[in-house]
């Protein structure tokens, strides 16, 4: 067999649960190895709040090239309330943002599967929910999250200012990708803005109609971002594919997490051009379970599995990984976020070790 080229995967943990969630990903990723031949090298970096303790900023220079260097970067979760009330480049988030802008990570892949053995977990009714597979791509580089920001102090008080700035190659970019994938999957994109109030979504929208030719085989909707909302709860099960810009993804993305159940279980992708990626979960730091051994891994197991399949290539494996989830999911164990009444629960390096053992080449 010809040995595969070793894979460097950058790995910064952060804070709160990020290093316990990590570290199981990570005993997934070492299984794929023994499994599958596969050759990963991990190098770790400091990143988010502890950065700041530690080194005075949250994204260390050091980290930033290790991230550069590597091919693919896996990180737990950032924040806490001990940063809160910091300036703003004393902010874990900060660094988060200079992370994703640094890479040039513009696409953000948020899948939502609601898992039929978990419908009982979600606080909607089964016969919404059953069937849901959906994809939430957020824009991730530009937006309100980038403009320009200040306060300004005028007569009537002080004002603050948040711009939102999108340019036409910015939408084109994402915009493709989304039907690219949308292409691979059951060929509908929902595009989601606020055409009717903002400017920059009528040109989000124009520069999507424009596109949309291009893709004749993919059933487009326009939706408006607070009717969205609303029918991602009457009828999560129709969408597909959902594209739409920075700020809207993030708040679509956490509803989207409710559907299956808890936000413990979304994984994500962070993409540019090349096949470098940055893969985390959706959720944050959890503060409040951080040190107890609880926190739900899968989100950040599944992670690894987005990387396995996105960055490398290693379909085999990343399938692997995703069906040992689902079948020690089905087998009844539960971590505490996603258990019912009168379930017994399982740890975080149990759900770890579960998984681990599921998985077959
Ligand atoms: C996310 C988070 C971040 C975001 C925060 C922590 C800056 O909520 O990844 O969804 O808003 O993008
Ligand atoms: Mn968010």
């Amino acid at each position: 067999m010809i040995m595969p080229e070793t894979k460097k995967i950058a790995v910064i943990a952060g804070d709160g649960i990020g290093p316990e969630v990590v570290a199981e990903a990570i005993k997934v990723l070492k299984r794929t190895e023994e499994l599958f031949g596969y050759r990963f090298e991990f190098e770790h970096g400091l990143f988010g709040g502890i950065a700041i303790d530690e080194k005075g900023t949250p994204l260390p220079e050091d980290t930033l090239r290790m991230c550069q260097a590597a091919d693919a970067v896996l990180l737990g979760a950032v924040g806490g309330p001990k940063w809160d009330n910091n300036p703003k480049e004393l902010r874990p988030e900060t660094g988060l943002l200079g992370i994703r802008k640094a890479l040039g990570l513009y696409a953000n892949l948020r899948p939502a599967v609601v898992f039929d053995c978990l419908i009982g977990a979600s606080t909607l009714k089964p016969e919404v929910l059953r069937g849901t597979d959906l994809i939430v791509v957020r824009e991730l580089t530009g937006g309100i999250y980038f403009g320009e920001k200040y306060r300004r102090d005028t007569e009537n008080g002080q004002i603050a200012v948040d711009t939102c700035v999108y340019s036409v190659p910015e939408i084109e970019r994402i915009v493709r990708r989304a039907f690219e994938i949308a292409r691979q999957r059951r060929k509908k994109l929902a595009s989601v803005d606020k055409a009717n109030v903002l400017e920059t979504s009528r040109l989000w929208r124009e520069t999507v109609n424009r596109i949309a030719p291009e893709y004749p085989d993919v059933e487009l909707e326009h939706v408006l971002v607070d009717n969205a909302a609303m029918q991602l709860l009457r009828r999560p099960a129709s969408f597909d594919v959902i594209v739409t810009e920075n700020m809207f993804g993030d708040i679509l993305s956490d509803e989207a997490a409710m559907l299956t159940g808890s936000i413990g279980m979304l994984s994500s992708a962070s993409l540019g051009d090349g096949n470098r990626g940055l893969y985390e979960p959706v959720h944050g730091s959890a503060p409040d379970i951080a040190g107890k051994g609880i926190a739900n891994p899968v989100a950040t197991i599944l992670s690894a599995a987005l990387m396995l399949r996105l960055s490398f290539g290693y379909h085999d494996a990343a399938d692997a990984v995703e069906r040992a989830v689902r079948e020690v999911l089905d087998a009844g164990h539960r971590t505490a976020d996603i258990a019912e009444a009168g379930d017994k629960t399982v740890g975080t390096t149990e759900m770890g070790d579960l998984i681990a053992a599921a998985m077959r080449n």
